[in-house]
């Protein structure tokens, strides 16, 4: 959520600045600006609403000249999203610029005080208080650093800031407090910023993850980090471990079609050695406890957001079913701001694709804070949360670009069988069952690249149903939260109206909407509940619904009941959510192509959500 990119070094900035916007502007794409400081000196600063093609189709007219300079891509939290709200913001003297990710809580009584003292606002922004304070801060201080530091004395809040002045040209300061930040290392004399590693990964691999009251001075010769409590810190330098072509689109159309298309390598990724066929077991390096320690976990919350909180429901079915210990699933916005019971041997399991969820960060803080032990289930190396959680697994699904998440959503099913193999195996799992589920897990990577062949048949569905005003989605046991996840990515990309309900539910209420414009998504693979799902299909059929059933190998139950039969190969039932996710994600992203939607940018959403 809004992007950050700096550059100091010999080569033009503003080339630089732009390519790193590319590829934040998941991150935010309601205005983008960017300020480069002139050979002479001279601050320059150019900034338009709307998606990034705005300020591109200004800056051919002209790029800045200068090799120091700061950009960003915002998504919109105080004030709206138009040219003058738009970063970087800029000093009364417009000798100082600043672009900022997060909120300023204190922001209204920061503003009566600079109003107080002379200044005026030409935004409606939280973030232009600090650019006033640090020019107000520079009366008593020389350096623009110094500034930064008196200036952040006095704000409240979240906060990944840089910032660059002629007055103190040729380095960026940079500020972090609750909004991810990252040094690129260059190789030849230059040094980058960002907030995430996709800014920097053309120029370097080699990143320093700031802390929490991490600062830090860059220049093109080299950087210093320095804790605003602690003083002078050294920080490990860290490898990303993906190329520049995993974060681009490589021949698709949309992030997300790559991103779907990449399931079985991304779940191979995330089994890559920790499969144990023999024992039946997971090998687990990132879970440091030991058998004692394990054995003293006696229940397990789980606190996630969005679709890492359907994956958070799969694991909660796995684990009771198969490791036998108790787990709840929060949402972390919930669970942050009621007192949860932590007992002893608890342990709290954070699960998040960017690790960096402002929601999600602070139930662990919270959960850590009342003394839990914490897990976290995370695809990006070095973020937040696989740096505040005790232990964990991560994904290595590489960079999910695509705003509607869906590669990170299977590995982070996969991710929690794998635990629940460890933790089963050293309470009641038996071998054999171990084993049944490793050879599971073995096949499904090839079992969801023959999943994938459903992409023409999804299409045509998509065709037939994308004027559709509403989906409903049911499914019951396992597939239950791939009924919510399948409603919410047909929402995100399609705008269709779509709900997810456990399907026995529906007879309580959702029945009245039935009819025969009403799509009904029935999960009904072969498990446990299937004759009971068939069951719904049939009150759903008999009251007209359309209904487009995805199944898992025959299902000659479902002939003349269901308009439509999507067949996914079989597994064991903890591992269907992972197939029977598959046509759900296609049918959704089909549905944007032919209702004509921005995939990869929907409206008002961005990757990432770091603030609350
Ligand atoms: C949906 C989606 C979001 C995220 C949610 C949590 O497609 O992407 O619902 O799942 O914002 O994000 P992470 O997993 O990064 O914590």
């Amino acid at each position: 959520m809004c992007g950050i990119v700096g550059y100091v070094g010999g080569k033009q900035a503003g080339p630089i600045l732009l390519e790193g916007l590319r590829r934040l502007e998941y991150r935010g794409y309601d205005s983008a600006g960017l300020a480069v400081i002139s050979p002479e000196g001279r601050l320059s600063t150019v900034k338009e609403a709307g998606k990034l093609s705005q300020l591109e189709a200004v800056l051919q007219e002209g790029m800045p000249p200068g090799t120091c300079g700061i950009a960003h891509t915002r998504w919109a939290t105080h004030g709206a999203p138009n040219r003058l709200n738009a970063h970087p913001h800029w000093s009364r003297d417009r000798d100082i610029a600043l672009i900022h990710n997060g909120i300023i809580e204190n922001a209204d009584v920061l503003r009566a005080k600079l109003s107080d003292l002379g200044y005026t606002f030409e935004t409606e922004t939280d973030t232009e208080t600090v650019v006033h304070l640090i020019d107000e801060a520079f009366r008593e201080n020389d350096t623009l650093d110094d500034a930064m530091l008196a200036a952040l004395e006095q704000v409240e809040g979240a906060y990944g800031i840089a910032v660059v002045s002629s007055r103190d040209p040729d380095k960026i300061v940079v500020a972090r407090r609750g909004s991810p930040l990252l040094i690129g290392i260059g190789k030849n004399g230059e040094n980058l910023i960002g907030s995430d590693a996709s800014a920097v990964i053309q120029h370097t691999k080699d990143v320093v993850y700031l802390d929490d009251g991490d600062c830090t001075v860059l220049t093109a010769e080299g950087y210093r980090v320095f804790h605003m409590e602690q003083g002078e810190v050294q920080r490990s330098v860290q490898k990303i471990e993906w190329d520049l072509e995993a974060a681009e689109k490589g021949g698709y159309e949309h992030f997300m079609l790559k991103e779907i298309s990449e399931q079985p390598e991304s779940l191979r990724n995330v089994m890559r050695g920790r499969l144990l066929e023999e024992t039946g077991d997971a090998r687990l390096g990132g879970i440091t406890l030991s058998d004692e320690e394990l054995a003293k976990i006696r229940r397990i919350i789980i606190t996630a957001c969005g679709t890492s909180w359907h994956a958070a429901l799969i694991g909660e079915y796995m684990l009771e079913e198969l490791a036998g210990i108790p787990v709840e699933v929060e949402y972390a916005s919930e669970f942050r701001y009621r007192s949860p019971v932590l007992e002893e041997g608890t342990l709290v399991l954070a699960i998040s694709q960017s690790g960096e969820t402002a929601d999600t960060l602070a139930a662990l803080e919270e959960a850590r804070a009342r003394g839990a032990s914490t897990m976290g289930i995370v695809n990006v190396v070095g973020s937040s949360i696989a740096r505040k959680t005790d232990f964990g697994i991560y994904l290595h699904a590489g960079p999910e670009i695509g705003v509607a998440s869906t590669k990170a959503f299977t590995s982070q099913i996969v991710a929690l069988a794998l635990f629940t193999l460890y933790l089963g195996r050293r309470r009641s799992l038996s071998i054999l069952q171990g084993r049944e589920l490793v050879a599971a897990l073995q096949k499904l990577p090839d079992q969801v690249a023959e999943t994938l062949e459903l992409g023409p048949v999804t299409r045509e569905l998509a065709a037939e149903y994308g004027d559709a005003q509403n989906f409903l989605y049911l499914g019951r046991g396992y597939q239950f939260p791939v009924a919510l996840e399948g409603a919410l990515k047909l929402k995100e990309v399609s705008y269709i109206h779509a709900e997810g309900y456990p399907a026995a539910e529906m007879k309580h209420g959702p029945i009245a909407l039935i009819d025969e414009n009403m799509p009904v998504v029935a999960l009904a693979p072969r498990d446990s509940v299937y004759s009971k799902i068939v069951s719904n299909i049939e009150e759903v059929a008999a009251r007209s619904g359309r209904i487009l059933a995805v199944v898992s190998g025959d299902a000659p139950e479902l002939i003349g009941k269901a308009d439509h039969v999507i067949q996914v190969p079989q597994t064991v039932p903890a591992l269907l959510p992972v197939l029977t996710t598959i046509p759900l994600q296609l049918l959704a992203y089909y549905a944007a192509i032919y209702r004509e939607r921005d995939v990869d940018q929907p409206r008002n959403l961005a990757k990432s959500v770091t603030v609350e």
